[in-house]
């Protein structure tokens, strides 16, 4: 069984680096938001390293921005999925300043001032560059067009994990943000349940299989496999419930689905992102990407990456976590919380099925 599981991982990967399965391009985040009612405004944000990421916004006349920070495989379009009960309309309804970032490889983030996707060298990052170079990169954009000192940010899962990389190694950025409202927080991965703790376990192997055969990025291509096959309408539960639900945790109301979630979901990210989180799971440490003994000493001058310093991030926290998470585990997020310095609110939501992906697809709770 876990071969079988191994071996279609490898196929699909494999297959998806060869097959450009063609589609009709889906709505865009601002089409989107206009079938909303909204109209989004669209800027470029630039990297110190050269990546050129797509930052949106929806208009709003209260004066602190709000930055929305998207999961791994996943886009600012994820906040717009569930239309008028979505977070990002809801804000935008209430009058706020709702700004929406992308992380570098997702479908908005594919441009480099000199790296064309194409080339290896533009999938050798990891969530740690996100937090490094795309995150500051974002917030300095909106404070700069806005001209406002802080803003309020709110992450999903790894785009909570980001924050705590900027925290900790940017320590100026701190001040810069009024308060991270963190959605499923991601940073310890100790506890984990099959079939992810299995995938963890072999992801060593996987990913130098994934480095053999020369693949270094996931669920590339506008509409990849994934996309395609799972956005059928009778498939697009059966998706659901084998390929979602077992990593994030189970949550049966969610069948009643988003119909258009597979023409969004999920978008490119690197297998060294991947492989990145497994490797603090199974290392048992928020560290810095781990290249073995020899390489580490000529990236970092040291045998072992350096520890992430959470007792450095000084922003205020805010930790919203799912009883029935299977990512955000509530023993993870606990360890979290007794790292980080100024957490002001610590919340479990009250809904015995709230799983990982319910912060951002799930329907209103009074209906679920
Ligand atoms: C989204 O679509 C609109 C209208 O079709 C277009 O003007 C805009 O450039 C698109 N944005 C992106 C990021 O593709
Ligand atoms: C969403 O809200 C807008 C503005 O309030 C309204 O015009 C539109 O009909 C709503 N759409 C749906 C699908 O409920
Ligand atoms: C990838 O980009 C790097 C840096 O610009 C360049 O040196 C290298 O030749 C490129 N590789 C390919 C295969 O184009
Ligand atoms: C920007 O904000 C500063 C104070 O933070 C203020 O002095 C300045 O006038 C503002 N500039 C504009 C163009 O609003
Ligand atoms: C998720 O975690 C719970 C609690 O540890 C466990 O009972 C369940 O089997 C796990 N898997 C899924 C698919 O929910």
């Amino acid at each position: 069984m876990k071969h079988i599981v191994l071996l279609s991982i490898i196929v699909i990967v494999y297959s998806e680096k060869y097959i450009n399965i063609l589609g009709d391009n889906p709505p865009n985040f601002t089409e989107l938001a206009a079938n909303y009612g909204h109209q989004a405004l669209e800027y470029d944000v630039i990297t110190e390293d050269g990546y050129i990421l797509r930052l949106f916004r929806i208009k709003g006349e209260r004066e602190m921005p709000v930055l929305l920070m998207h999961g791994i495989l996943d886009s600012a379009d994820t906040w717009v999925l569930r239309g008028n009960e979505s977070l990002a309309i809801t804000l935008a309804n209430k009058d706020y300043d709702v700004w929406l970032g992308n992380c570098r490889g997702n479908k908005y983030g594919r441009r480099h001032i000199y790296l064309d996707p194409d080339n290896n060298t533009f999938w050798d990052y990891t969530f740690h560059e996100h937090g490094y170079y795309d995150l500051p990169a974002t917030i300095d954009n909106i404070l700069f067009i806005t001209n406002a000192s802080k803003l309020n940010a709110i992450g999903h899962s790894q785009g909570t994990t980001i924050f705590y990389v900027l925290g900790s190694t940017r320590h100026e950025y701190n001040n810069k943000i009024n308060v991270l409202i963190a959605l499923a927080p991601v940073c310890f991965l100790e506890n984990m349940e099959p079939p992810l703790k299995t995938m963890i376990q072999y992801s060593p192997m996987i990913y130098l299989t994934a480095n053999m055969l020369d693949i270094k990025e996931i669920f590339g291509t506008n509409q990849n496999v994934i996309n395609t096959i799972c956005q059928q309408p009778i498939i697009n539960s059966i998706c659901v419930t084998n390929t979602i639900f077992p990593i994030t945790g189970e949550d049966s109301d969610e069948l009643e689905d988003i119909p258009i979630l597979y023409e969004h979901f999920p978008t490119a990210t690197s297998v060294k992102n991947l492989y990145h989180f497994s490797q603090v799971s199974y290392k048992r440490q928020f560290a810095n990407f781990d290249y073995g003994v020899k390489l580490n000493l000529d990236k970092y001058g040291s045998p072992t990456p350096s520890v992430y310093q959470l007792d450095k991030i000084t922003m205020k926290i805010s930790l919203f976590v799912g009883i029935n998470d299977n990512i955000s585990t509530l023993d993870n997020v606990a360890m979290l919380k007794q790292s980080l310095p100024n957490v002001i609110n610590y919340m479990i939501i009250p809904h015995t099925k709230m799983n990982h992906i319910d912060f951002v697809w799930g329907l209103p709770i009074s209906t679920a």
